[in-house]
Parts: structure tokens; C-alpha cells; sequence
């Protein structure tokens, strides 16, 4: 979603900050804009679309100087426009403001100030921003910016430079991350850490409620009150490479391909033969107090209420917990009766979700117990939850989650474990579940050899506009996962179902037109399954099966009654979706490519939803 990135030192800041920008295209965005200061005088260049046309733009009117403020816009108050792009700026042209974020009381501030004769220059909430610090500025910058802090209702992560400081760089953070990047005779400040790889490593996180003052030597921190703190610097360990595509065209494609690494990562050092156990450093709950858990609610948002959806089958089965997967967007609002021994989870790839974060907040408001399984170390549902587990799965720069989904249910697989050799699984069973969990990774990389053939069906199907995914109990979430990644990146129409629901309403969209992808199981189910494919073929429906592989009789029966089968390496059923899922990735990628979409940045669509 949007992006900010600031500078202020001894370099001329336009390609900072447009590099900064480019590390953020990922998130997703529809504008974007500079302002720039040299002195006294402010160059403010925006433009919609992308970062390539602001570029563009720069290099027929160029932004000098050495301290600076930028931004990508996610439309939410008006179009994507240059006149609604950031930064804005006061109506006298000396401060000017970029924002994340959602004020929710703009429209009566901005009344307010149009009948004391200010005009808006744009559709935004952050406008008013803007307008507000030069009415309430009186010599003193970080002054006027506190004052006004105070008469926003929303979130913001904001940063605003004025011509009369051309040594000040300010900013403020309430429900939208912002993090200071610590140079020599340098300093940054960025929506996300990512945004400054290859300009520094030390960073500091802004909390709720508190500042940040930026000069080109010295930096420091308010809180709310205003005092000053000592602020924890923390090193990031970024490799620069990692964020690059590599050999690969398309991001999305490269992280596919990653997930028999992630895996092991995600694995390395978690599973113990001697307790025939998982372990986990951060949880912060000791085994008695998690014996004492009655319930779990996990909480999550699109791929990553997929994942929830299998750990709730997992926990279930192995743990004997019950469990419930919650919208995080449903959960916020609701006041579901919660036992005092209920743990919430959250489970997000990027740490950043306003609803995952809304939910996790009023769960722990409400004295729950919480925990986090992220990706983005440092974000903020990491550290605001009591405890947690990293997913490990290095950065995701696609829009179209692909790692970080395999990441999550491989370390819900080994949570279950965990939980359930706390009470009722057997040494013996725990070991096992070891073995077969240790074999994912090669698993994984079996599986994607399917790539060819699975380029084969996309070549049939790319015209399609609807698609049905239907599988059952441990398959189900991932045929809801494989609907999302096809409508996400192809624009196709799709829809996931447990395949049984189909004959109760999805069967009238059946015809020679609407592909089915078939997630059959090996044994429990399969038979089942079966039956459902039939009803499929028998009014017309052309149908995809994704099948395990060594079954001579399915096999058989499959490949006469199913149009294109798609073997992957039998697993137990537990670690199905795990693998499933890598045709269904590669399949929703190669039909976004012939139908000519941008495949890693998806209209519409931001890698972190930041807003409600
Ligand atoms: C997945 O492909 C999506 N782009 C989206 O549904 C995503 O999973 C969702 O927004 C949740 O994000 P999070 O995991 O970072 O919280």
C-alpha cells in the first residue's frame, strides 16, 4: 500500500528517493511524487501512474537538493491523479506533507478550514494536513506538527518538510509503521525498513504516538508526551540480492520457485528427535501455560486466513484444540464470548494489516493471551504481540503471497505437533510426523516439475472467465487459496469450494466454459471426491485434477474420466495443501502471463493492506 520514504544529509536526495520508492513498488500503489527543497524553495514533481512516469517527469524537470520527501500513493480519498499524488502542501507552498494512512475526521476539518477561506488543491484526507500545520506554525516546526497530531482521528504514518527549516526533516507514526534510517551525516526515514537497502542498516522503529526529528547529524525520538527516549537501534541483516528477481521473470515466479528453501528455514533448528517435538524461541508461554490453553482463535486476512483455515484442521487433529479462524476484519468488530484460557493467533506475511493488527490489538485490550507467525521481522504485529513465530520465508515481493502461505502451514504443522505432544500424541507418532515434515522441502521440489505440463492447461483454459477449486478437509483451504491466486493476478472470476458444497449452488455455474481444478486427496476422502468430479463431467464441465501420484487404480480411473491430471508426490494428508498448492501458484501465474497481467503487481490489488 503507500509508501514514504525521506532523506536528509550530504547527497542529493531525488535518487534516493526514488530508489527508496522503487523498493517499495512491490506494496502496490497508483501515484507518486517528490518534494524536494533547496533552501528556501520547495520542487514538487508528481505524477500518476508509476514510479517510471514520475522518473520520467524528473529527468525532464529535476528535483535538486539534499533533503527531501516521497511518496506512493494507494487511492483511498479521491482518483489516482497528479493533483492527488503526494506530497500537499499548505497554501502558502512552505510545508509539504506525505501520509499513510486514513483520517477519518478529515471531511469536518476540512469544512472547518474552507470556511476560514482555504482552498484544497486535491480529493485527499492528508491535504488537510498540510493546511492545519501552517495554520498552527509559530516558528517552530515540530511544534505545530505535535498541535495538530492532536486533532487527527484515524491512522497516519506522516513526514513533512518546510522551507522555512531547510535542516528539519519530521515524523509521526499512529497505526501506520514508519522507521528511522541511521547514516553518517545522513539520515532517512521510510514506511518500511526495505525501502533503505544499500543506504543503511541501522534502523530504528517508530512506535504509536511518537516523533521523530531528523536532522542531516543528529536525530532523536519524542513520545506522546513529547519527552525525549532512548530509542533501541536495531541492526537489519539484509542481503541486497534477495530482493532482486534473480534469473526469474517475475518475482512472484522466483518466490514459487523458493518455497523448498523457505521451508527448510523454516524449519532449521525447530524439530527436536530427542522430544519427538517442535521448539520454539519466541512464544513467551511456558509448556505449562500453554497445557493450559482451551481454545485458539486464529486471526488472519487472504492467503493468510487460507493457512489459518489448515492449522485449524491441523490443531484439531493433532492437538485436540479446538479452534476457530476468524476475518480479522469480522473479529475487530465483533465481541465473540472468549474463555479466559483462549490464545489469539495472528497470522500475517507482512506484520503490517490494519485488521490483523486491529484484531490482535482488541483481543490483547481484552486480556487475551496473543501471538504472531509473521515474515517481516520487526513489523509491528511482531512486536506488539505477547509472543510469536518468524515464518522465515525471506522477502515477499509479489503481491500474490506464494512462500509466505507454505511458510505459515508448515509452522502450524510443527505448532500442532508441539501442542499435540503436549498432550495427545505419542513419541512414536511425534517422530514420524518429524520425518515426514523433514521431507517437504524435496518434496516441494519434485512437485515443481509439474511446471511444463501445468503451462500445457494454462494454454487450454487462459480464456476462461469463471473457474471453480473445490477439494475437501485438508484440501479445502488450498482450493480456496488456488481461487484467490487465479482472480487475484488473472482477473479470472473463481471461486473455492468444499467440493461436496458444489451440487448446493456452484453446480449451476457448470458448463463446457468453467474449468474445475479437482484437489483429490490419497485415501479418506478420495472416493468422495471422485463422485463430486463425476457430477462435474456428467453436465459438461471440463475438469482439472491435481492427484497424488503412486495410486495405479486412481490414477486409471483419472485419467478416463478427468480432462487433464496433474500427478504430485503422495504425502500424508496433513501436508497436502503444502504441496497442492504449487500447481495451483504455477497455474494462476501462467494464465495471468497469456492474458498479458501484470503478474507481480496486480491491479487494484497492495502487497500490505494498511487501511481498513
Ligand atoms: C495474497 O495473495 C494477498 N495478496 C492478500 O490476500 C494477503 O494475503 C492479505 O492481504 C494478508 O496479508 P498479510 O499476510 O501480510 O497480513
Amino acid at each position: 500500500m503507500c509508501g514514504i520514504v525521506g532523506y536528509i544529509g550530504q547527497r542529493e536526495a531525488e535518487p534516493i528517493l526514488v530508489e527508496g520508492l522503487r523498493r517499495l513498488e512491490y506494496r502496490g500503489y497508483d501515484s507518486a511524487g517528490i518534494a524536494t527543497l533547496t533552501g528556501p524553495h520547495l520542487h514538487l514533481r508528481k505524477r500518476a501512474g508509476r514510479i517510471a512516469d514520475l522518473a520520467k517527469f524528473l529527468g525532464e524537470k529535476p528535483a535538486p537538493g539534499c533533503h527531501g520527501i516521497s511518496h506512493t500513493r494507494w487511492a483511498t480519498h479521491g482518483p489516482a491523479s497528479d493533483r492527488n499524488a503526494h506530497p500537499h502542501l499548505s497554501s502558502d507552498g512552505s510545508i509539504a506533507v506525505v501520509h499513510n494512512g486514513v483520517i477519518e475526521n478529515y471531511s469536518a476539518l476540512k469544512r472547518q478550514l474552507q470556511s476560514e477561506g482555504i482552498t484544497f488543491h486535491s480529493d485527499t484526507d492528508t491535504e488537510v494536513i498540510a493546511h492545519l500545520i501552517e495554520q498552527h506554525y509559530q516558528g517552530d516546526l515540530v511544534d505545530a506538527v505535535r498541535i495538530v497530531l492532536k486533532l487527527l482521528k484515524g491512522t497516519y504514518g506522516i513526514a513533512v518538510v518546510s522551507t522555512q527549516h531547510p535542516d528539519l526533516l519530521v515524523g509521526a507514526r499512529l497505526g501506520s509503521p514508519l522507521v528511522v534510517g541511521i547514516g553518517a551525516e545522513e539520515n532517512f526515514l521510510a514506511s518500511d525498513p526495505s525501502a533503505l537497502i544499500g543506504q543503511t542498516q541501522k534502523v530504528v522503529y517508530l512506535q504509536d504516538g511518537q516523533m521523530c526529528i531528523l536532522r542531516p547529524e543528529a536525530w532523536h525520538i519524542l513520545d506522546a508526551n513529547h519527552a525525549r527516549i532512548d530509542a533501541t537501534i536495531h541492526n537489519i541483516d539484509w542481503d541486497p540480492g534477495e530482493s532482486d528477481k534473480g534469473d526469474f521473470e517475475h518475482h512472484m515466479l522466483k518466490e514459487i520457485y523458493e518455497q523448498p528453501e523457505a521451508l527448510e528455514n523454516a524449519m532449521r533448528g525447530r524439530l527436536s528427535d530427542e522430544d519427538a517435538s517442535a521448539h520454539f524461541g519466541g512464544l513467551n508461554l511456558d509448556a505449562r501455560q500453554l497445557r493450559r490453553a482451551e481454545r485458539f482463535i486464529f486471526t488472519a486476512c487472504g492467503t493468510s486466513y487460507h493457512a489459518a483455515l489448515v492449522g485449524e484442521y491441523l490443531f484439531e487433529e493433532f492437538a485436540r484444540i479446538p479452534v476457530e479462524v476468524e476475518y480479522a476484519s469480522e473479529l475487530r468488530y465483533r465481541n465473540p464470548p472468549m474463555e479466559r484460557n483462549t490464545i489469539v493467533l495472528a497470522i500475517t506475511q507482512s506484520g503490517e494489516t490494519a485488521d490483523t493488527l486491529a484484531a490482535l490489538r482488541e483481543s490483547k485490550r481484552k486480556g487475551h493471551r496473543t501471538l504472531a507467525l509473521c515474515n517481516v521481522v520487526g513489523s509491528t504485529i511482531a512486536r506488539e504481540a505477547d509472543g510469536g513465530v518468524y515464518l522465515h520465508a525471506g522477502p515477499e515481493i509479489g503481491v500474490a503471497s506464494t512462500k509466505a502461505f507454505t511458510n505459515q502451514v508448515a509452522v502450524l504443522t510443527m505448532l500442532a505437533l508441539y501442542m499435540g505432544r503436549m498432550r495427545n500424541l505419542s513419541s512414536l507418532q511425534g517422530s514420524r510426523m518429524i520425518k515426514e515434515i523433514r521431507a517437504l522441502p524435496e518434496i516441494l521440489r519434485r512437485t515443481l516439475q509439474c511446471h511444463d505440463q501445468v503451462k500445457e492447461i494454462a494454454q487450454k483454459y487462459h480464456h476462461v472467465s469463471n473457474m471453480l477449486y473445490l477439494g475437501r478437509q485438508y484440501l479445502f483451504p488450498a482450493a480456496l487459496e488456488g481461487a484467490l491466486k487465479l482472480k487475484e493476478i488473472s482477473y479470472i472470476h473463481a471461486e473455492g469450494y468444499p467440493a461436496a458444497e458444489m451440487k448446493h449452488g456452484p453446480i449451476a455455474l457448470v458448463d463446457e466454459n468453467t474449468p474445475s481444478v479437482f484437489l483429490i486427496p490419497s485415501g479418506g476422502v478420495a472416493d468422495k471426491v471422485m463422485s463430486n468430479l463425476e457430477e462435474i463431467k456428467a453436465r459438461g464441465g471440463p475438469v482439472i485434477a491435481i492427484a497424488p501420484e503412486g495410486d495405479d487404480e486412481l490414477a486409471s480411473h483419472l485419467l478416463s474420466r478427468a480432462d487433464d491430471v496433474v500427478f504430485v508426490p503422495q504425502v500424508p494428508d496433513y501436508l497436502q495443501p503444502m504441496v497442492a498448492v504449487v500447481p495451483l501458484q504455477l497455474l494462476a501465474y501462467q494464465i495471468a502471463l497469456l492474458r498479458g497481467c501484470d503478474v507481480d503487481k496486480p491491479r487494484n490489488l497492495a502487497k500490505s493492506v494498511t487501511v481498513e
